[in-house]
């Protein structure tokens, strides 16, 4: 049995599931298809001692987002598309720390992506506040449900945070820092290790 992760696409019905299945198992909640399914290789009980996890990001669609569990926590791996790109470098005057000089990353995380390559972005999905869990609006202006103004990124609704598609928190939120940056690494271009360290 290899313990899954899975992220659902109906935000308004989002949760964080653990669901328990064979590898080969086909999964559905509530009716609602489930884009990808992250492959994990450690046991369960590795995985409760924090063991890395590694992951497919290969066919994570542009747009698209999965969640993975690391430490017990969520960690995001969304790819991002060339306008959510274009938007980050927008953002800087809206943004309360927009060089991430407080938050907690890796050094080789660099620039206003926060991430390895700039596309995915990889990152703990707890507020910095008192450690709900975001949810994504990547839908801009007059398309999403934050106002006609709402640049994309994502919404922590237990106390109104919000912050960027770089995961950096917008002035004027509870939350004191941008969302935290994972230690992970890629072993392929298809594959990342959440947890370990990029070398070099
Ligand atoms: S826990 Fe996210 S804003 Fe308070």
């Amino acid at each position: 049995m290899t313990a899954i992760v899975l992220d659902q696409v109906d935000e308004k019905k989002r949760r964080f599931l653990i669901v328990a299945t064979s590898a080969a198992g086909a999964v559905a909640a509530g009716g609602v298809a489930v884009p990808f399914l992250g492959s994990w290789f450690p046991s369960a009980r590795a995985l409760a001692a924090g063991a890395p996890v590694e992951v497919d990001v290969s066919k994570i669609e542009a747009g698209q987002q999965i969640t993975v569990e690391w430490r017990g926590k969520p960690v995001w791996v969304l790819r991002r598309t060339p306008e959510m790109l274009a938007q980050l470098e927008k953002n800087a005057g809206l943004l309360a720390d927009p060089d991430s000089k407080s938050a907690k990353q890796p050094d080789y995380v660099k620039g206003v992506a926060r991430a390895i390559k700039p596309e995915i972005l990889v990152v703990v999905g707890v507020c910095t506040h008192l450690g709900c869990s975001p949810t994504l609006k990547k839908e801009v202006g007059a398309a999403s449900d934050m106002g006609a103004d709402w640049p994309g990124g994502y919404y922590c609704p237990c106390h109104n945070s919000r912050f960027d598609l770089a995961a950096r928190v917008y002035k004027g939120a509870p939350a004191p820092t941008n969302l935290e940056i994972p230690p992970h690494r890629y072993v392929s271009d298809a594959r990342i290790v959440v947890g370990e360290d990029q070398k070099g």
